[in-house]
């Protein structure tokens, strides 16, 4: 090799290693291979709006199927081997959402089964309940717990937008509830659980919460499992997302660019939500009351508050607030329900990682749960970092990825 080959490839390594190389918190078990993911994640996205720049295609679309393959590739050893062969499959509609049904190996004549309708995370723009790992573990959780499993593929970003993919999911639950579903599939109406991941925890505390207060609806969900569930967009300086603003997998800009996606909202405004401009103090429709909703010095525990300080903006940018109104609407976030709301919500199990931005949000909710007399438990993963759920299938397996999905199966085994 010249020498000028031998400087390219010194380059092109500096350059490759700059790019993978992530600080990472010492409690991070193999760093190494969550900054390979990260950097996955990372070029795929850069990959995607580079073509968007030059008009060739949307970012989501060039960013999907890449990951598709990989979780595909990540899954198929274990679908062709048949690790779980009693659990069947039936691809179906639940009131036009698109769902797929899980059903355990067929138990003893008469004895009803437990139910779960799962809704997947993705930041409302990716993923699908068919693939990767959301297929192995509605697996082990048809087979474990004999329950039947509905994974709901709800409509995506930027097909749809906010109160669409909630509107899916809503009716798919509806359904899912109703009492001939229950009775076709076997199911005891006492034992149903909603339950998701990050934006999938999203939707799942929101229809939970409208199946509650919904008259019409005969049968509730007994129980909600959420897995670092995204709550609030009022204040993207809880000390979760100041901490972990530069984490890997989910950086604070990421989150809050789903959060923009979502709400439809004009994508400049970002800088402004980082700086909490559009919940500036002075905005008669942020009442102080609703404030206490999303307040983290009232609602933390103090082990999570630290010495971090709140950043309140008091003039910023008043407009936002009626510019994008699903940043009020409980539907979108959860945590601004009010008590009496709450006070009708099933028990809940609320996961929570210590790397991860919305860490927060998912304890003050449990909080908030509790505040109105609702029974809840928080698993709160001390090396757990976000979509650690769900790294189990090799080669991206983590011991804590095994380690949530095991608490999770546990704590339904004894609660559903
Ligand atoms: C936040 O609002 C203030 C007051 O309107 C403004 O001066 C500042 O530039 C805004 N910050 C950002 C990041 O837009």
């Amino acid at each position: 090799m010249g020498w000028k080959a031998l400087v390219v490839t010194v380059l092109l390594t500096v350059a490759v290693a700059y790019y993978v190389y992530k600080p990472l918190p010492d409690a991070i078990e193999k760093p190494w291979k969550l900054m390979m993911l990260d950097a996955l994640f990372r070029s795929m996205m850069h990959l995607g709006f580079l073509k968007e720049w030059l008009h060739l295609s949307h970012y989501i679309s060039s960013v999907k199927s890449p990951m598709e393959n990989l979780e595909g590739f990540v899954t198929s050893s274990e679908s062709k081997g048949g690790v779980i062969p009693g659990v069947k499959f039936t691809d179906t509609t639940f009131a036009g959402v698109p769902v797929r049904v899980y059903e355990p190996p067929a138990g003893g004549e008469g004895h009803l089964r437990r139910g779960l309708m799962y809704l997947h995370g993705g930041g409302w723009a990716f993923g699908s309940g068919k693939a990767g790992a959301y297929d192995s573990i509605s697996r082990m959780i048809s087979d474990e717990l004999n329950c039947v499993v509905v994974s709901v593929d709800y409509r995506l970003y930027p097909a749809v937008h906010f109160p669409e993919p909630f509107l899916d999911c809503f009716a798919a639950a509806k359904h899912f509830l109703s009492p001939e579903f229950l009775a076709r599939y076997a199911i005891d109406p006492e034992r149903v659980a909603v339950s998701g991941d990050s934006a999938g925890g999203n939707l799942a505390a929101a229809v939970a919460q409208e199946i509650s207060a919904d008259d019409g609806v005969p049968v509730k969900f007994s129980v909600q499992a959420l897995i670092y569930p995204v709550l609030q967009a009022l204040d993207f300086s809880t000390p979760s997302y100041v901490q972990n603003q530069n984490m890997a997998v989910l950086p604070r800009h990421t989150m809050v660019m789903f959060w923009l996606q979502y709400l439809n909202a004009d994508p400049s405004l970002l800088p402004q939500f980082i700086a909490n401009n559009h919940s500036a103090s002075r905005q008669s429709a942020l009442t102080p009351e609703l404030r206490s909703r999303v307040d983290w010095t009232v609602l933390l525990p103090p082990k999570f508050k630290k010495n971090h300080t709140p950043l309140v903006v008091e003039k910023g940018c008043p407009e936002v607030l009626k510019k994008v109104p699903g940043l009020l609407d409980t539907r979108a976030a959860p945590l601004l329900a009010e008590a009496a709301v709450l006070a009708k919500c099933p028990r809940a199990y609320i996961m929570t990682c210590e790397y991860d931005v919305l860490r927060d949000d998912g304890l003050m909710y449990a909080q908030r749960l509790r505040d109105a007399g609702v029974s809840v438990s928080v698993e709160h993963l001390e090396d757990g970092f976000h979509g650690a759920f769900g790294l189990i299938n090799w080669p991206m397996d983590f011991e804590v990825g095994k380690r949530a999905v095991r608490s999770y199966i546990t704590w339904l085994q004894n609660n559903l």
